[in-house]
């Protein structure tokens, strides 16, 4: 077991580690940064492009920050207290774009700012019915009355399907302009994303890579193990790039935003070489056979299934 001080070493040596790689990431010119309230780093993510301002010949509008509004900050009144201190904590000016994380809502603990989560006597989640409509319009009255020019300048949703977008949409004044999803060849998400694009809302994928098999609050997400994958392997080696450059080329190609992550040197760089190489038709077709529908899903998030507003 760890002394007290010894577990205060290790948790400055991971956050020195986090600020390490976002600074490597910068370093090899990425300028996108996806965050949230759930991450628990915001604080390294706004560090590192403080630090890349002062020290590099870079300005905050070089940089695009997502952030998001927690699961469990959707009652009336937490939308817009959770922007202030997001903020805080990235010691920036202004997010570029704030998701709504998810549409269905967990019940708060007193302490707003803690990650543990109420359970009832099975262990399952304590949810809350709140609308995602509501907490758009929540989140549209923190931002006042133009986005472009407040703390934040534009406002979408993650893990939402197109009938709620559809809500949204109904009601909103300001438009969502992204949704971010989980998306990769065994889950394209194809309907999703001609509705994203038929309403001008860009898609972003996230877990693009096929993630890692994570261990949330009793849910276990499915490794994909991509970098394995046959048919993503064979046209590596035919094209002479790496797994996880056919994987990123494929939806970039699609017109969708990816946010692969590494903290390693060599594949931040090799991630970000997108643009030098093309797939044949045959390649492509190979890559849209592996749809598997339902069963691509790697997020199924059992542990909200019975929230009134769950996706899928
Ligand atoms: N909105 C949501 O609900 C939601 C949910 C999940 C994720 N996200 C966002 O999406 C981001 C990415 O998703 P993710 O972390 O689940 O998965 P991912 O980006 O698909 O995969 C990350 C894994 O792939 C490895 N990797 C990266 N580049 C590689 C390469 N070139 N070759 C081989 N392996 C490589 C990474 O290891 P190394 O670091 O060692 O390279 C890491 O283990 C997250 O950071 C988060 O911002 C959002």
């Amino acid at each position: 077991m760890f002394t007290t001080r010894e577990r205060t070493f290790l948790v400055e040596h991971r956050v020195y580690n986090k600020i390490y790689y976002l600074r490597q990431a910068i370093e090899n010119g990425y300028r996108h940064f996806d965050t949230a309230f759930h991450y628990q780093n915001e604080d390294s993510v706004g560090k590192a492009i403080n630090d890349a301002i002062k020290e590099k010949k870079l300005k905050r509008s070089d940089f695009f920050v997502t952030s998001k509004l927690a699961d469990h900050h959707k009652e009336s009144g937490t939308p817009k207290k959770m922007i202030d201190h997001q903020l805080e904590k990235l010691g920036l000016d202004y997010i570029d774009v704030f998701l709504i994380h998810s549409p269905w809502s967990v019940v708060p603990t007193e302490d707003l700012l803690s990650m543990t989560k109420k359970i009832d006597e099975n262990g399952k989640l304590l949810m809350m019915d709140i609308c995602p409509t509501e907490t758009w319009k929540e989140l549209e009255q923190a931002v006042g009355a133009a986005t472009d020019i407040g703390k934040i300048k534009s406002l979408g949703v993650s893990n939402f399907s197109s009938s709620q977008i559809s809500e949204i949409l109904k009601i909103c004044k300001h438009r969502p302009q992204m949704n971010q999803v989980e998306c990769h060849p065994l889950f394209p998400q194809k309907e999703l994303l001609h509705f994203c694009h038929e309403n001008q809302i860009h898609m972003t994928a996230y877990s693009p890579l096929g993630g890692v098999s994570r261990e949330i609050e009793n849910t276990k997400t499915k490794n994909f193990e991509f970098m394995k994958n046959k048919t993503i392997m064979q046209i590596a080696t035919e094209i002479k790039k790496d797994p996880a450059q056919v994987l990123l080329k494929f939806q970039v190609r699609r017109g969708i935003l990816v946010i692969p992550k590494s903290a390693n040197d060599a594949r931040q760089k090799s991630n970000k070489d997108l643009f030098s190489f093309e797939f044949s038709k045959e390649q492509l077709s190979e890559i849209e056979e592996m749809d598997d529908g339902k069963e691509g899903r790697g997020w199924t998030e059992e542990r909200v299934s019975h929230s009134k507003f769950f996706p899928w």
